[in-house]
């Protein structure tokens, strides 16, 4: 893989974020399944999750913020780029309802690498900013709750429902995007998966164990790529899937585990929209200033793994 020689790069103008009103607690789960909120605050640092709405429903909320943010009009928009391993139906894609909901004239796919969909769908756009799109809008959106076995202790305490979107815009020269990684291992997709009209089934410790690795081989692929260290780096925007899986990278990569950025107390794993909604969550609490440079890290079900190292710029200049 080459270093990045871009001419044409992107920036992120503008974000937006969506969740479901109904609140889901710890204790909400214990009332039918045999846990409590100790052990999955604990095992899992999650306290409550949002449930409800469809995926096209969240993805068009989070993507209009997101529009409005850039001060872009829909018309405006090259490409719809959506992330998301929980599609509204199986034919046709989401991201052509959320298109025509969002009043976007643009071309319009879905992206599916499970949990590390919105950094997939983040290099992707790049490459058709290089190719000529001016305005791109990625989002990345899940109903996770609909393939969750509410029966099964072991995954129910996991997922969630969300979405977060951005708008890429283009510049000359390099933009933000200053290295890269994408990574699967396919042989491993039997660990976490769900059939179609099926529920998520998982092997929980070989899913932890496994996502430390991909994790952490990704972001250091990515950062080399860029040609920035660990100790460059001002915050990390890891996948939210388990708290300790958080811990367990941040040591392994050296970097201070106050520089990842969570939201997982209060969303749970929410799949190819959880970064968006850290990312989100980070700039709102004004964690991220212009120059900084971001590694945002994800991983999944399949398994997947990517990575992309940002040095923030704010807006277009
Ligand atoms: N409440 C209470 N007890 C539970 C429980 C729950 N929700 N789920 C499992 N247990 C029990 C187990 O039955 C087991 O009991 P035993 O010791 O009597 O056999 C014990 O807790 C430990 O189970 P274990 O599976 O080893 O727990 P863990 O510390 O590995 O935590 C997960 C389980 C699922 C939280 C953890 O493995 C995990 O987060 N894995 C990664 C999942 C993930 O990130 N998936 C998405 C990837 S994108």
């Amino acid at each position: 893989m080459q270093n990045l020689t871009p001419t044409r790069g992107a920036v992120i103008t503008g974000w937006g974020t969506a969740l479901p009103n109904k609140v889901v607690t710890n204790d909400d789960l214990a009332a039918t399944l045999d846990t409590s909120d100790d052990w999955i605050s604990e095992r899992t640092g999650i306290r409550e999750r949002r449930i409800g709405g469809t995926t096209s429903g969240l993805a068009v909320e989070a993507g209009a913020l997101a529009l409005q943010r850039a001060g872009v009009d829909p018309s405006e928009i090259d490409l719809l780029v959506l992330a998301t391993t929980t599609p509204d139906d199986q034919v046709p894609a989401t991201s052509s309802k959320v298109q025509h909901e969002l009043g976007l004239t643009c071309g319009a796919m879905d992206i599916n690498a499970a949990c590390s969909g919105f950094v997939y769908g983040l290099v992707t756009a790049h490459g058709f900013i290089a190719n000529g799109c001016d305005k791109v809008l990625l989002i990345g959106a899940e109903t996770l709750s609909r393939i969750t076995d509410w029966s099964d202790r072991s995954t129910a305490i996991l997922f969630a429902d969300g979405a977060g979107a951005v708008v890429l815009e283009s510049v000359d020269g390099p933009g933000q995007l200053l290295g890269w990684n994408l990574a699967s291992m396919g042989g491993l997709r039997h660990i976490l998966h769900a059939e179609i009209g099926g529920h998520l089934k998982m092997e929980g410790r070989e899913v932890f164990r496994q996502a430390v690795v991909a994790m952490c081989e990704s972001a250091e692929a990515a950062l080399e790529n860029a040609g920035v260290s660990a100790s460059d780096v001002s915050l990390v925007v890891p996948h939210q899937a388990n708290i300790r899986i958080i811990d367990a990278a941040m040591k392994r990569l050296g970097i201070p585990r106050s520089k990842a950025a969570e939201v997982i107390h209060r969303t749970g794993n929410t799949s190819s929209a959880s970064i968006p909604l850290t990312l989100v969550d980070a700039i709102d609490h004004g964690r991220i200033a212009a120059g900084d440079i971001l590694l945002l890290v994800g991983f999944g079900a399949g398994m997947t793994s990517a990575s992309a190292v940002i040095r923030w710029g704010g807006h277009r200049p």
